[in-house]
Order: structure tokens, then C-alpha cells, then sequence
């Protein structure tokens, strides 16, 4: 099924065809996942240009270094003790969810995983892995209400909505899908630790067998508005007899291509946080501040 619930998009059903005027009603009666309410999204995407689209292939070599294993043992562990309260095989919403790595180790720990992310590159590839992942923006996606035991948006999800409307938006997912007790787990860039080390340039390797990849982050702060855009390119050398994995037939000698992305993110103030989080009803249970060099601020946050 092709679904997509970005701006000036219609829905394009495997068994029906093109949809005609009412989609979102079709969506429903059809063809939703369990859980979900698509609704048409009017809203403008949110991410920069082309953001998420030609690195996404790239992103699981990328990130192979990424302990998905074991952060989604530490979700596990601030579940737990919540354990009463949480359904038999507690339901969880991974906002953002990219290409599901947190998802899949997850499943593997007992939880029943729904993602949701904007990418259409990144929905393909969870998708692929057999997850269950609708593409929407997760500021606008409609969620059956009081459904989930708990809601993630991890690694930095929440700094890619620039705004306080955005995050606003992201916060009222969250709390629309959630039961009464439930935990909103995310991370965002921290204002403080950001200011403090600043963003340099970076440059990150990753190999396997078939491809090597240099990915360059050069950062250019926006002061006024909290936000830097960090413009990615990535270098990727595809040796000769393998597979590009962007897809293809088996190259006859090595390539190099060059891709390039801009990413914007906001990094945020514990003002700005605690306005937002308990205008929506939720309680902070626990801040878990960045270590340095590392500008991830971890909130557990109750719905109440
Ligand atoms: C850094 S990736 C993190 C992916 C995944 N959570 C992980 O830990 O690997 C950020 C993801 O957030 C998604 N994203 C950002 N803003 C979004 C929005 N408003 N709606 C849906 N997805 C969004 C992007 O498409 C991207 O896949």
C-alpha cells in the first residue's frame, strides 16, 4: 500500500487505485493500520529540502555504529516499573521512527511498535524490515485516541520541529495517542549543552563489505532563531561486483557519487520544555542531561 500524508498529496490504494475526494474516510474504513486514524495533512513539510530522502539508504550504514540494541533496553527499563499499568504486550507509538531501528529491538523485548515517520525513503526501508509504519508528520498525523502505553521520539526527533508550534504539535501526539499514565519518552538537542560546545565540523566514516562512506557536517548557527543548519555531504564509494544500496544492478567497477543534505535542528530550553509539557497535561518525571560532547537531553514525561 502507497500511503502519503503530506501537504497536496492524495492516497494511492493498492486494491482501489488512485483515491478519489474523501481519502481520509476511505483510509479508515479500508485500509488503516491498527491504532491510526489518517487524516489529510495540510501541513507545510517540515524538515528541510530533500532532508531524509537521498541520505536514507545510506542512514542504517551510517548509524551501524548506534547501540539500538541497547537504548532500546533502557526504554525497557524505564517502562518496567510502570509494568501494572501497561497493557499485556504494552503498545508503543515511535515518533519518527526512521528506518525502526529502536522499533525492531523492541518487538524482540515483547512490545507491540507502531512508527510513524515523514520519510518516504526512510517508511520504505522500516517497511522492508517487516515493521509497521505509516508515513505521516507526526504534528499532524491523527492518532486513535488514548491508545498507547507509551510514545518515543528518539534521536533528536524533536529538535527537527523548529518551531514551539511544531514541538507544540509533536507534544499534542503524543498526548492525543496516549492512556491516562502514559510516558512520553524523547530527546532533543539541550540549549545549554549546545551553547556550551558549540557544533563543529564533523566527519564520520562507515564501511561494510560493498560501500564506504564519509559523511562531512558542516554547522552554521541561527543565534535568533535557536537553530543550526547543518549541511551533510555524504561520499560514498561503492566497490566494483557490489549492489549499489541505493539500489541497481551490480556495479562492473567502483564509484563514487556525492550526495548532499541540509538538516535544521532547534536545541531547547527547560522554560520552553516544561511551558509546553504541562500545557498538554504532562508531568516531567525525569531530565537525564547530556553528557559532554553529546547534546541529547532525555525527558520521560506522564500523561496524567
Ligand atoms: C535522526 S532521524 C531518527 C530516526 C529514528 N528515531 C532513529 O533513532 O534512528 C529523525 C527522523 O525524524 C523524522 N521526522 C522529523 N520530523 C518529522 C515530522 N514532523 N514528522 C514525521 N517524521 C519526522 C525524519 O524523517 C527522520 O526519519
Amino acid at each position: 500500500m502507497t500511503e502519503t500524508l503530506t501537504s497536496n498529496v492524495t492516497y494511492v490504494c493498492p486494491q482501489c487505485g488512485p483515491d478519489p475526494a474523501g481519502e481520509a474516510e476511505h483510509a479508515r474504513t479500508h485500509h488503516t493500520l491498527e491504532g491510526l486514524i489518517p487524516v489529510a495533512n495540510k501541513a507545510e513539510p517540515l524538515t528541510s529540502k530533500e532532508c531524509f530522502t537521498s541520505f536514507a539508504s545510506y542512514y542504517d550504514l551510517l548509524y551501524a555504529d548506534k547501540d539500538y540494541a541497547a537504548e532500546a533496553k533502557q526504554i525497557h527499563e524505564i517502562l518496567r516499573p510502570h509494568g501494572d499499568e501497561l497493557s499485556e504486550a504494552p503498545r508503543v507509538l515511535d515518533l519518527g521512527c526512521g528506518t525502526g531501528g529502536h522499533m525492531l529491538e523492541l518487538q524482540k523485548l515483547g512490545y507491540e511498535v507502531t512508527g510513524i515517520d515523514a520519510s518516504t525513503e526512510m517508511v520504505r526501508i522500516a517497511r522492508e524490515k517487516g515493521l509497521h509504519v505509516r508515513q505521516a508528520d507526526v504534528r499532524t498525523v491523527h492518532v486513535k485516541d488514548s491508545f498507547f502505553d507509551a510514545v518515543l521520539a528518539l534521536f533528536h526527533v524533536a529538535s527537527y520541529q523548529r518551531t514551539i508550534a511544531d514541538f507544540e504539535a509533536l507534544v499534542d501526539t503524543a498526548r492525543q495517542s496516549l492512556k491516562a499514565g502514559g510516558l512520553f519518552i524523547f530527546d532533543l538537542w539541550d540549549g545549554p549543552a549546545v551553547l556550551t560546545y558549540p557544533p563543529s565540523v564533523r566527519v564520520k566514516w562507515a564501511s561494510d563489505a560493498h560501500t564506504s562512506l564519509v559523511r562531512i557536517a558542516r554547522p552554521h548557527g541561527r543565534p535568533m532563531d535557536s537553530q543550526f543548519d547543518i549541511d551533510y555531504t555524504l561520499y560514498i564509494e561503492s566497490l566494483a561486483g557490489s549492489t549499489p544500496l541505493a539500489g541497481g544492478t551490480p556495479l562492473r567497477d567502483s564509484s563514487i557519487r556525492k550526495l548532499t543534505e541540509t538538516h535544521t535542528l532547534r536545541y531547547w530550553f527547560g522554560s520552553e520544555l516544561r511551558d509546553v509539557l504541562h500545557g498538554h497535561r504532562f508531568e516531567i518525571l525525569t531530565e537525564r542531561v547530556p553528557e559532554r560532547n553529546d547534546y541529547s537531553l532525555q525527558i520521560v514525561a506522564r500523561y496524567r
